[in-house]
């Protein structure tokens, strides 16, 4: 039976096994997938470990996507911009290729939603590594223009530099903001996580705008509900990207695209 694996630290929050199980079994798939917690400098020995006894691909969680960067032997290029690993696949010449699918995951998630990308303005709240991942796959929809935001101006300011060659990509510091027209605006920072708004001048959402915050949980966030309250024509959790990015690592495995509205659906109920 062909293996698979998400390693992480912690790990026992990790929706990956239920969400591949899934996959599996809506595709017909004979495979395994299970979650392994990994200690903090055990990364490579781990992943040493499990490609050395067959393991054909694995999933890489926070802490350690970018000591799966390093770890690969090839790079995707959209791994390559992200700086980051979150798929790893043994190739049948046995090179370990990484890959990033996590941006691919927030794009096919809006375009499920009927959020359009191409020719529109795009707002990235977030200059962190979240933020990194998702960059590529959003310039590759041909949106008009992506501004990046964030706290610390400075890293927003590096970052849309790093992708200058590669897009209309620029920032602005939130008090520039106000007067500023956007059609989506995503928030890749990790402020829900703790509760917290980005900071964001609340002129920017208005009834159009489609809004979407990479964290979820089993509430709406505080950053959706934030958006709707300003009157946001949308607001979405990340739920539909943690999907998303799973669909595209199996895609990569299997060679075939399992559909993630069903899972999407059955993930939801059992957060509740
Ligand atoms: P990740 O890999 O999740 O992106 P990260 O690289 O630590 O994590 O980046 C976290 C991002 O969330 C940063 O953009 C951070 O802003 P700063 O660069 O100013 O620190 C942002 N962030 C976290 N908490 C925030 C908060 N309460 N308000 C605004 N931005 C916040």
């Amino acid at each position: 039976m062909d293996r698979y694996v998400v390693f992480g630290n912690p790990i026992g929050q990790s929706k990956s096994p239920f969400i591949h199980t899934l996959f599996a079994r809506q595709t017909g798939q004979q495979m395994v997938y299970e979650a392994q917690l990994v200690s903090l400098d055990g990364f490579a020995s781990a992943a040493t470990a499990f490609f050395g006894a067959g393991g054909r691909g694995c999933n890489i969680t926070v802490p350690f996507k970018e000591q799966a960067f390093a770890f690969a032997d090839r790079l995707t290029e959209r791994a390559l911009l992200a700086g980051a690993v979150n798929t790893l696949k043994k190739l049948d010449d046995g090179v370990i290729l990484g890959d990033n699918t996590d941006g691919a995951g927030l794009v096919q998630d809006l375009i499920q939603h009927n959020v359009p990308l191409a020719g529109k303005r795009v707002l990235l709240v977030g200059a962190g590594g979240a933020a990194r991942g998702v960059i590529l796959p959003l310039l590759e929809q041909k949106v008009s223009e992506l501004v990046i935001a964030n706290r610390t101006q400075d890293k927003a300011q590096l970052l849309a530099g790093s992708f200058a060659q590669h897009g209309a990509v620029s920032s602005m510091s939130f008090s520039e903001l106000g007067g500023e027209v956007f059609d989506v605006i995503i928030n890749s920072t990790s402020a829900s996580l703790s509760g917290e708004l980005p900071g964001l001048p609340a002129e920017v959402i208005h009834s159009q705008v489609a809004c979407y915050d990479m964290v979820y949980g089993s509430e709406p966030t505080v950053f959706t509900r934030w958006c709707k309250t300003h009157g946001a024509r949308v607001a979405l959790d990340g739920l539909g990207m943690l999907v998303g990015q799973a669909a595209e690592s199996f895609m990569l495995w299997r060679g075939i695209r399992p559909g993630a509205g069903q899972v999407q659906r059955e993930l939801r109920r059992v957060l509740q």
